[in-house]
């Protein structure tokens, strides 16, 4: 597509302005013919810190690097027309103080083109996000489970049940309060959802927070079913990718053992032209 013929690509402004009035798609992408497809159907794409576990087979999301966000930011980037594109802030890049913050925020946007970061946490990063924000960088929040904080959360467990509820909706509150121009929520009961939603003047974007966020997002293998041994209450398969790449696997593996692959079509002759 050339630069003149390139749709208006959707900006964090647009996406604040969508509070209320329709539930934003949002999946995640780290490659280019991935973004290529969420591009046609989706408001944001998020370059997730996920990639650690999806595409390096990593056990958490705290081994993933500023070079690994940045070279699948540029991938995804190149796919893209029309949707957003929000990059992750990996373990260790944003925690020490809003100074380091931006600097890495800063190389994230340049480096890649993105239209905004994600970082998580919620009163603890306040500060942070009201920086960045201040200085020309749109911030996505990420609250209730916040996967970098494994370790201390003890597991990858729901967030926010019971009296907890107040400590995750004044995270969310203190995110956006700082200028966060949306909010995701992991993992979270369905009627905190809806409560932090009520709540927050940005849009909520949620991955197991129920139906009454302004958005859903979703890991994109896990909703392909890219991976048959893993599959959490809150995704939904809406194809069985694993199967299919196992099933034609296998007949290319017969096929060579049988030779019945390569055929004439496949090959080339001895004179002509391609
Ligand atoms: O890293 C990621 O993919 C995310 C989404 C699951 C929200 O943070």
């Amino acid at each position: 597509m050339s630069a003149t013929a390139r749709a208006r690509q959707i900006t964090a402004a647009d996406i604040r302005a969508r509070k209320g009035q329709g539930p934003l798609v949002c999946l995640t992408a780290y490659t280019t013919p991935m973004a290529k497809i969420v591009d046609r159907h989706c408001d944001l794409v998020l370059v997730g810190d996920s990639l650690g576990m999806v595409v390096y087979g990593l056990p958490s999301t705290l081994g993933v690097t500023m070079e690994m966000m940045i070279a699948h930011g540029q991938a995804v980037m190149r796919g893209l027309g029309q949707a957003m594109c929000v990059i992750d802030m990996p373990f260790g890049s944003y925690e020490e103080s809003p100074e380091q913050a931006f600097r890495n925020a800063a190389r994230l946007m340049r480096d890649t083109g993105a239209g905004a970061v994600k970082l998580e946490g919620g009163v603890a990063m306040a500060d942070t996000v009201a920086f960045l924000t201040a200085r020309g960088i749109p911030v996505m929040g990420h609250v209730g489970l916040t996967p970098q904080a494994v370790h201390s959360l003890g597991g990858y467990k729901v967030q926010g049940r019971g009296a907890d509820g107040d400590r995750v909706a004044a995270d969310a509150r203190a995110v956006a309060e700082a200028g966060a121009f949306a909010v995701v929520l992991e993992k979270v009961p369905d009627g905190l959802g809806r409560r932090i939603t009520a709540d927050l003047a940005v849009p909520t974007v949620g991955i197991g927070a129920g139906n009454g966020c302004d958005g859903q997002v979703l890991v994109v293998d896990d909703m392909l079913g890219l991976f048959a041994d893993f599959k959490p209450k809150f995704v939904k398969r809406y194809a069985d990718l694993a199967g299919a790449a196992d099933r034609a696997i296998a007949d290319f593996a017969a096929e060579v053992r049988d030779r019945a692959f390569p055929t004439e079509d496949h090959s080339f002759a001895d004179e002509g032209k391609a």
